[in-house]
C-alpha cells in the first residue's frame, strides 16, 4: 500500500517534471541587451517582485552604469543609470582614452540593499600606479529610483572587475582581477561594504586561470558546500573564454576545473564571437542562467561596430559538480518565464525606437548619453521661441578632443544614443546658421574620440566668404574616406533633415536633404563600419555642435528637432 502511494507519487511527479520541461522552453534571440552593453553582471530579485536586474559597463558616457530590469529574460527596460551625477565621480572627467572609465560593474542584492561595485580607471600609463584603479562601491534601497544611488564608498586594490561575495558566517570579500603582469591574477580580502574598509589580513591570490592571456571578471558563487570561482580569460577578443575553478575554502587553495573552458566561442566560425565576462543567477523556478558578453563579428572581425553585447544562455548545474552552459548563438531556447513586460520606471525597453519631439516640460530619456560629464547649460529644451527643439550651445571642443584622447575637464557638445541594431534610420532636423569659420553642427556615429564619422553642417571659407557647407568627415585607427565636401544648394530651407543609415551589414549612409522634402534627400558619403570596430565601447548616434577649437564667443547654437531612430533588423549569424 505505501509502496503503491509512492510509485504513484514518484510517477506523478516525474510526469509533471517532464510535462513542465517540454512545455516550458522557449525560443528568443541574442543579445538581450544589444548594442553598447559589455561586461554584464545580473541578479534575480525575489522580494522586488521576481525581477532580473542587470548592469554592464559604460567606460566614458554619461549617465553611466545602465541598470536593466526584466520580468521575462526577453524584455529589458532601462530603469536607471548608477553613475547619474558628476559628484558621484568627478573624476571621470579627466579620464585619458576609450579605454578609461567605468569598467565591470557588479551587483547583487544583499540585505534588502542593492550593491553595486565597479571600478573607474584611469590611463596615466605607469603600470604600478595604484592611483590608476579607483575601486568603489555603490548602494541603493531602490533601483527605480536612480538618484537613490549612493556616492560611493572607495577602497585601494591595483587592479580591477571588483565583485562582492557574503559568505553564510557573515564574512564579506571582495575578489578582483589583479592588474600587473609580475603578480597578475585574481586575488581576494575581506572587506566592510558599507565603509570600503579593508580587513588586516594580506590579499590572497585565489587562482592565476588556466594560462590565458588576463585573468579577469571574477565571482564567487557557493553551492552544494563549494566555492566556485568564475573567471575570464585570454582576453576580450576572439580568444575571450570563461573558465572555473573551486575549493572548500573560500581562501583555496582552488582546483581547475578539468573541462575548462566552461563558455567560448574561441577557434569557431560562429558570428557571435568573443564570449565570455559571464555571470550566474537562478530564476524563480531555479533554472540556472548565465549571461556573458558577446561581439557580432564573425570570426574576422573586422565589422562590429556595436561592439560587445550582453548575451543569455541556459545553464543547468547538476549538484555537486560544476555547472554547463548552452553555447551562446543568435536564436537559443530555455526554459524562460512567461512574457511579462510590466516592468515600473521611466525608461524605454533596451529595443525600442525613438521619436523625440523635445516637447516643452520634457527632459531627456534615461537612455541618452553624453561623453563624459556634458556642461548642462549646452542642453536647452524648447527654449523660449523654438518650441519643440533642443537648443544645442557649441563646445569649444569637436568630438575629437584634445588628441584623440582627453578633455582634460573641457565638455564636448555631444548627445547620444547607443545603436542597438544591425539595421536602423537616425535622423533629426537641424536648424543651424553658422557664422564664423569652422563651427559645425550635425550628425555622428562616434565610438571613441578617436573612431567617429559625421556629416556636419560647417562654415567654410570659399574664396573668402564664408559659405555653409556639408562636410563627411571620419576619423579611426584605420584609412579613412576623404573628406566629402558639398556646398548647400541656396534653394534648400534653413532646416535640414540629416540622416544616418545602417543600410547593409558593412555600411553607413549619411544623407541630408531640405527638411519636410524627403524626395530632396541626397546621400553625400557612404562609409565603412570597420571605421568604428575597436576597443572596449560600441558606437552611439547623435547630435553635435562644435567650434573646432577656434571660433569667437560663444558660437552659434544649432537647435535639434524630431528625434527618430529606428531599428530596421537585427543580423543573428
Ligand atoms: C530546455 O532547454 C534546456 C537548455 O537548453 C535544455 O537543457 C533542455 O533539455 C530543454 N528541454 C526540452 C524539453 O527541450
Ligand atoms: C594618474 O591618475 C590619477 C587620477 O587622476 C592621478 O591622481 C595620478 O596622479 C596620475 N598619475 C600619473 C603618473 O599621472
Ligand atoms: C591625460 O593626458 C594628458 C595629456 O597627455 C596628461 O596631461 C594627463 O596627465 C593625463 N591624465 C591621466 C589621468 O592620465
Ligand atoms: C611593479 O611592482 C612589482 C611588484 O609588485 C615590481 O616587481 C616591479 O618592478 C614594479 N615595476 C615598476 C615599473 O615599478
Ligand atoms: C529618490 O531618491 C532621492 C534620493 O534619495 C530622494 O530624495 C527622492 O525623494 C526619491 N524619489 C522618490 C520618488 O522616491
Ligand atoms: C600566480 O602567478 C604568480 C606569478 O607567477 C605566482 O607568484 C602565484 O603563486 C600564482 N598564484 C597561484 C594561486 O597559483
Ligand atoms: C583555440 O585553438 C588554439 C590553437 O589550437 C588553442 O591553443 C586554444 O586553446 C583554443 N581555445 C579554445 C578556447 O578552445
Ligand atoms: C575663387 O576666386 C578665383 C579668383 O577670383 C576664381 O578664379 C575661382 O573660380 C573662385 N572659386 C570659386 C569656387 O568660386
Ligand atoms: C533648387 O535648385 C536646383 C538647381 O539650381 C533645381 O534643380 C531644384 O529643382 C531646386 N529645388 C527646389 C526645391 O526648388
Ligand atoms: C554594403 O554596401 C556597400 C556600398 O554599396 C558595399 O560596398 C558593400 O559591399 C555592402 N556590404 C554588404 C555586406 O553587402
Ligand atoms: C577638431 O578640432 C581640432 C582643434 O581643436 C582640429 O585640429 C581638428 O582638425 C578638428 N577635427 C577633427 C575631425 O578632429
Ligand atoms: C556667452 O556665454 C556666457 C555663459 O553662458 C554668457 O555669460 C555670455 O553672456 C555669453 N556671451 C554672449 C556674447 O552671448
Amino acid at each position: 500500500m505505501v509502496s503503491a502511494l509512492l510509485a504513484s507519487f514518484f510517477f506523478g511527479f516525474n510526469a509533471f517534471v517532464a510535462a513542465s520541461c517540454l512545455a516550458s522552453n522557449t525560443t528568443y534571440t541574442n543579445p538581450i541587451l544589444p548594442g553598447f552593453h559589455p561586461d554584464p553582471s545580473c541578479i534575480f530579485v525575489k522580494e522586488w517582485d521576481n525581477t532580473f536586474f542587470c548592469a554592464s559597463s559604460s567606460f566614458e558616457a554619461f549617465p553611466g552604469i545602465p541598470i536593466h530590469a526584466s520580468k521575462d529574460l526577453q524584455n529589458w527596460k532601462l530603469i536607471g543609470n548608477v553613475f547619474n551625477r558628476p559628484e558621484q565621480l568627478p573624476d571621470l572627467a579627466f579620464t585619458n582614452r576609450s579605454t578609461s572609465g567605468i569598467w565591470a560593474p557588479a551587483i547583487r542584492y544583499h540585505d534588502d540593499t542593492f550593491w553595486l561595485v565597479t571600478t573607474l580607471v584611469f590611463d596615466n600609463k605607469t603600470q604600478n600606479d595604484s592611483s590608476r584603479w579607483d575601486n568603489i562601491i555603490f548602494k541603493t534601497q531602490n533601483p527605480y529610483n536612480q538618484s537613490s544611488w549612493s556616492i560611493p564608498v572607495h577602497f585601494p586594490f591595483e587592479g580591477y572587475d571588483t565583485s562582492p561575495f557574503w559568505d553564510d558566517d557573515g564574512k564579506t570579500c571582495m575578489t578582483g582581477s589583479h592588474a600587473y603582469r609580475v603578480s597578475f591574477g585574481i586575488w581576494q580580502k575581506t572587506i566592510d561594504f558599507e565603509t570600503g574598509k579593508l580587513g588586516p589580513e594580506p590579499w590572497i591570490d585565489l587562482w592565476n586561470g588556466t594560462g590565458g592571456t588576463a585573468p579577469e571578471g571574477p565571482h564567487i558563487y557557493k553551492k552544494d558546500g563549494w566555492y566556485y570561482l568564475m573567471i575570464a580569460e585570454g582576453g576580450t577578443g576572439l580568444t575571450h573564454e570563461e573558465t572555473m575553478a573551486r575549493s572548500r575554502n573560500i581562501n583555496g587553495p582552488y582546483t581547475p576545473y578539468s573541462k575548462n573552458p566552461v563558455l567560448t566561442n574561441a577557434n569557431t566560425t560562429q558570428y557571435f564571437q568573443t564570449v565570455g565576462h559571464a555571470d550566474l543567477f537562478q530564476d524563480a523556478d531555479g533554472n540556472w542562467w548565465g549571461v556573458a558578453l558577446s561581439t557580432r563579428s564573425g570570426p574576422n572581425y573586422i565589422t562590429y561596430p556595436m561592439g560587445r553585447e550582453t548575451v543569455l544562455t541556459p545553464v543547468s548545474w547538476p549538484e555537486d559538480d560544476y555547472p554547463n552552459f548552452d553555447p551562446v548563438r543568435g536564436t537559443q531556447s530555455g526554459p524562460l518565464p512567461p512574457v511579462n513586460k510590466n516592468i515600473s520606471g521611466q525608461g524605454q525597453f533596451v529595443d525600442d525606437d525613438d521619436h523625440i519631439t523635445f516637447a516643452p516640460g520634457t527632459s531627456f530619456p534615461l537612455h541618452f548619453v553624453h561623453w563624459r560629464f556634458p556642461d548642462p547649460s549646452a542642453y536647452v529644451i524648447s527654449a523660449p521661441g523654438h518650441l519643440n527643439t533642443l537648443q544645442l550651445s557649441p563646445s569649444l571642443l569637436n568630438l575629437t578632443g584634445h588628441d584623440g584622447i582627453y578633455t582634460g575637464g573641457e565638455p564636448q557638445t555631444l548627445l547620444a544614443r547607443r545603436q542597438t541594431d544591425t539595421l536602423f534610420t537616425f535622423s533629426v532636423d537641424l536648424e543651424f546658421t553658422p557664422t564664423t569659420m569652422n563651427e559645425e553642427a550635425g550628425v555622428t556615429v562616434f565610438l571613441t574620440q578617436d573612431h567617429h564619422m559625421e556629416l556636419g553642417l560647417v562654415s567654410l571659407s570659399n574664396n573668402g566668404t564664408s559659405t555653409p557647407t556639408l562636410r563627411f568627415r571620419a576619423k579611426s585607427n584605420i584609412p579613412v574616406p576623404q573628406d566629402v565636401l558639398s556646398p548647400v544648394p541656396a534653394n534648400w530651407t534653413s532646416d535640414l533633415h540629416m540622416e544616418i543609415k545602417a543600410f547593409n551589414l558593412t555600411h553607413y549612409a549619411f544623407s541630408a536633404g531640405p527638411a519636410g522634402k524627403m524626395s530632396l534627400m541626397e546621400t553625400i558619403a557612404y562609409a565603412p563600419a570597420s571605421l568604428v570596430s575597436y576597443g572596449f565601447t560600441g558606437t552611439l548616434v547623435g547630435v553635435y555642435n562644435t567650434l573646432n577649437g577656434g571660433g569667437q564667443g560663444n558660437g552659434t547654437k544649432a537647435y535639434i528637432s524630431n528625434w527618430n531612430y529606428q531599428g530596421q533588423g537585427q543580423f543573428l549569424d
